[in-house]
């Protein structure tokens, strides 16, 4: 490797695009010395921004992929395959994998996809990093559209998102001491319509595209969080629940109510689940991001399937919904963009996953 890079080959290294780069050093997070209209980086700043300043930045690191065991090179995946595995694992964008799945194979759907314009999950092509709402919206309606595709026709997809509040302006968002993954490089305009200040009713709006794009949409769950981090906001109330959005394939489909009863207050006898869940978040220490609360996935899980069958997260971030599904004795998929989150999903379960390497076509 050359001592000194260009932002183009800086690029190539971080696995990022050279606007990206231009922005970093525009940032001051990465040294430069200008050349004409080009900047120019010492080989050793590079390695050590990859390494310190830029840790929430994951590049997909293929030959890692490559030389574990157990890897399927395929451009499409066949049920056996998928079955073969209790857990397994694909490292790439979902919108370039999940139309290699084949049609009717998942019980059930859990995911988390990022909110639009609020983390930095730190590679190219994330979702949340449009520049447009609309965008994300339709970004993410297309991938759903697909999970629809791969759910059985009894199947279940459980969404959960939350609402976010226009950035006021601001581009850009500083860590927070207790929160390092509140840090932005960048925040999206105000939505064309709105205010500065204004809450985007984004949960509701991506609920209704779906709606309209032909899911039967089925709860809204309350997700209330007791322990909610605090805002320091002085002229609305801190906001402590997201939802989950419960949608079916069909009008009528597999709900198993029984296994998520509740006991009466009384202790006497047992109820159908209420909608709202009262649900601490659980911190993990090495995913910057929110993860899933277990206890969030389970009942999704209970309800959604039989033992055995299988169920998929399209954004799988450091793994919980196959964390859950494994002690459920359920088989599960995630499809994760970012590789070091896939690192940690394998060190959360005590289970070898399969890598899978899908061609890209
Ligand atoms: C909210 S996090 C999911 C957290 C997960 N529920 C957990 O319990 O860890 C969203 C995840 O989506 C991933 N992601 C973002 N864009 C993606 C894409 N285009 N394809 C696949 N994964 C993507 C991010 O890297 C991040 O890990």
């Amino acid at each position: 490797m050359k001592n000194i890079l260009t932002t183009e080959e800086a690029a190539e290294y971080l696995g990022v695009t050279t606007t990206r780069v231009r922005q970093f050093i525009q940032e001051e997070r990465l040294l430069s010395v200008k050349s004409g209209r080009d900047h120019l980086i010492k080989f050793s700043t590079l390695t050590a921004f990859a390494e310190n300043g830029r840790k929430k930045i994951g590049r997909p690191r293929t030959d890692q992929v490559l030389s574990n065991n157990n890897i399927y090179r395929e451009s499409s995946l066949s049920l056996d395959q998928l079955h073969n595995n209790g857990l397994q694992v694909i490292n790439g964008d979902t919108r370039n994998i999940i139309n290699k799945l084949p049609d009717n194979t998942f019980r059930c759907v859990v995911t988390s996809p990022p909110y639009w314009g609020v983390r930095d999950y730190g590679v190219e092509n994330q979702i949340g990093s449009e520049q447009d709402l609309n965008t994300y919206i339709q970004d993410l309606v297309k991938i759903f559209s697909e999970v629809r595709r791969v759910l059985t026709p009894d199947g279940t997809f459980w969404l959960n998102i939350g609402n976010t509040y226009t950035s006021g302006g601001r581009k850009w968002r500083d860590a927070d001491s207790k929160n390092k993954g509140r840090a932005m490089s960048y925040r999206p305009p105000t939505p064309e319509g709105l205010k500065k200040k204004d809450l985007i009713g984004v949960a509701w709006m991506l609920a209704m595209a779906c709606q309209q794009d032909g899911w039967y949409l089925r709860n809204d769950i309350i997700w209330h969080k007791p322990n909610g981090q605090p805002e320091s906001v002085k002229d609305r109330l801190t906001v402590t629940h997201e939802y989950v959005f419960l949608f079916s394939k069909s009008e009528k489909y597999f709900f198993n109510q029984k296994a998520i009863e509740e006991p009466f207050k009384n202790g006497e006898g047992r109820k159908n689940k209420r909608s709202v869940w009262s649900i601490n978040t659980e911190p993990c220490a090495e995913a910057h991001f929110a993860v899933f609360p277990r206890n969030l996935v389970k009942p999704c899980i209970l309800a959604g399937t039989d033992e055995g069958d299988l169920v998929l997260d399209p954004f799988y971030g450091s793994g919980t919904v196959g964390i859950v599904s494994q002690e459920l004795n359920r088989k599960c998929l995630g499809i994760e963009i970012n590789n070091d989150y896939i690192s940690i999903s394998r060190k959360r379960t005590n289970q070898v996953q399969g890598c899978l390497m899908l061609q890209e076509s």
